[in-house]
């Protein structure tokens, strides 16, 4: 066995992982990082963000072509649809990123080790490959970026052809009649918008009594509303409790969530994403004696590092949202805190975003969270229909509303549901990071004809004084 020495391990590829080693190794240190997977990237590039936006961008333009551009005066003779180009296009978006991430690696000279790592103390990874050499290598510091998995319902087993995860759901080789997604979430809202928009039915049984927990109530509750008209069908305060697979269809059992008289409903496919777990199997954790909370996660402390010095964790890995933005910003403060530098993320303004059409997009506290602690605030919502450039676009659903505090008028949240909700937040992300108020945000000059205008009229109507409305 071969010895080689770093600075600084990490294990796992993914937006935390390769991020935390590129930032290392613009600060000095010589670094490694181990990959299982075949291309670097993780979930994100390679089962996760990019080939799941490159179908939402694909299947958007095909619903567009059908049913979007006569209104604009375009007209065009039959449209159909030639899945597997999509795909291919897809295929090769993911390509051309996990590609990138092998450039930027050579470029910061960090050596890419392929296998499964596994710490064998403090101090030592083992990487194991596929075809079972075992190299060892020492660090002075561990990093663990191994993200999240695929978190299994019982009763359901995934075969990833008749039921499927988000990882099946993106690589579908025909458009399934009849769908039906398991879990309101990110993924079952917008994978199921990517078929639905390809001509499935898609049902989505939920197990709580609305859409994405953890948002604002009353961005979820519009949402659905459009999503229905859109075609997508919701069965809300339900659950599977069974699934039998026959050559031709699935026969899911479901019954309320409360207990009731189960029915069956039937699906040429089934996407089950009902969350997802951190994945820490292999890791040799126990060995050493990494703590984890209590929902299995690597528990650290400020700067990233566990219970056992000089092992760090970062990414979906740790608490938090499952999000990959998160994951890298994580990468780069504890690279940074590892080189000696001060580091700091502000975990309240960290933007979320589901890409359906319209996007959905959050960031900072919903309402419900307010009147929880019992903060009082005051509230500005603008609609996209009030708006030249939305009208413009044909794109008029949704709002923006902006919450800030009733005594100080500092910014608390902002939901959005809109187009480009996704591009629109960024602006009151910075206005929170730099801890503005509504009246911050109102007194910029925002470029007209844009959507950034209904978040200026937001932040008015925080005030009571929006100009177009
Ligand atoms: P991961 O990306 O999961 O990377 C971990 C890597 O570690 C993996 O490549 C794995 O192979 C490797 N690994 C694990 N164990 C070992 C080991 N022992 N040895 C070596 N390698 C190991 N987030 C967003 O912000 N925006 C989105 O639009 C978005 N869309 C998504 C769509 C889908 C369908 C899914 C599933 C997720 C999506 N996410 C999105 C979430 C995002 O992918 C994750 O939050 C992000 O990838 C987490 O980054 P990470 O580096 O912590 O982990
Ligand atoms: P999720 O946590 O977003 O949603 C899971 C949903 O399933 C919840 O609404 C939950 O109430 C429901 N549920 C749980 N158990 C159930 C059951 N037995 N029956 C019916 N419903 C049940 O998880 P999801 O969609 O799997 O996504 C996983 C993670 O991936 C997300 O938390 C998100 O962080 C990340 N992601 C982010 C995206 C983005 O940023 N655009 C896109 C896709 C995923």
């Amino acid at each position: 066995m071969s010895e080689q020495s770093f600075d600084l391990v990490v294990v796992g590829g993914g937006p935390g992982g390769y991020v935390a080693a590129i930032r290392a190794a613009q600060l000095g240190l010589k670094t490694a990082c181990v990959e299982m997977r075949e291309t670097l990237g993780g979930t994100c590039l390679n089962v996760g963000c990019i080939p799941s936006k490159a179908l939402l961008t694909s299947s958007h333009k095909y619903h567009e072509a059908q049913h979007g551009l006569a209104v604009h005066g375009v007209k065009l003779g039959s449209v159909s649809l030639d899945l597997k180009a999509m795909m291919g296009h897809k295929d090769k978006v993911v390509k051309d990123n996990t590609v990138g991430i092998d450039f930027l690696f050579k470029k910061n000279k960090i050596t890419r080790f392929k296998g499964k790592g596994s710490i064998a103390a403090a101090g030592q990874v083992l990487v194991t490959s596929a075809d079972g050499k075992q190299e060892k290598i020492s660090a002075k510091k561990i990093l663990i970026a191994t993200g999240s998995d695929v978190m299994p319902l019982p009763g359901v087993t995934i075969d990833e052809k008749q039921i499927v995860s988000s990882t099946g759901a993106l690589s579908l080789s025909s458009v399934p009649k009849k769908m039906v997604v398991i879990g309101g979430g990110v993924i079952g809202l917008e994978l199921g918008s990517v078929w639905q928009r390809l001509g499935s039915d898609v049902t989505v049984v939920e197990f709580l009594d609305r859409l994405m927990p953890g948002m604002d109530a009353d961005l979820a509750n519009n949402a659905k509303k459009i999503l229905e008209k859109q075609g997508m069908k919701f069965r809300l305060s339900s659950k599977v409790t069974g699934a039998k697979t026959m050559p031709n269809k699935v026969t899911l059992s479901v019954e309320a969530a409360a207990g009731g008289s189960p029915e069956t409903l039937d699906a040429d496919v089934v996407l089950v994403c009902i969350g997802r777990s951190p994945y820490t199997q292999g890791l040799g954790l126990e060995a050493v004696g990494v703590k984890l909370d209590e929902r299995k996660r690597i528990a650290v402390g400020h700067n990233f590092e566990t219970n056992v010095a000089g092992i760090y964790a970062i990414g979906d890995v740790i608490a938090g949202p499952m999000l990959a933005h998160k994951a890298e910003d994580e990468g780069v403060v504890c690279a940074e805190m590892m080189a000696g530098q001060s580091g700091h993320i502000n975990y309240d303004a960290i933007p979320s975003v589901v890409y359906t059409h319209p996007e959905i997009a959050s960031v900072g506290k919903t309402e419900e969270e307010l009147k929880k602690a019992g903060v009082t605030y005051k509230t500005g919502k603008f609609p996209f229909s009030a708006n030249g450039r939305a009208r413009a676009m044909n794109d008029i659903d949704g709002f923006v509303k902006i919450l800030a505090d009733a005594k100080t008028d500092k910014v608390l949240g902002c939901h959005i549901l809109g187009p480009d909700a996704g591009t629109l937040i960024a602006e009151v992300v910075l206005a929170m990071e730099f801890s503005a108020s509504s009246e911050d945000i109102a007194r910029t000059c925002h470029a007209h004809p844009t959507l950034n205008e209904v978040v200026k009229e937001a932040a008015l109507a925080v005030d009571g004084r929006p100009i177009h409305i």
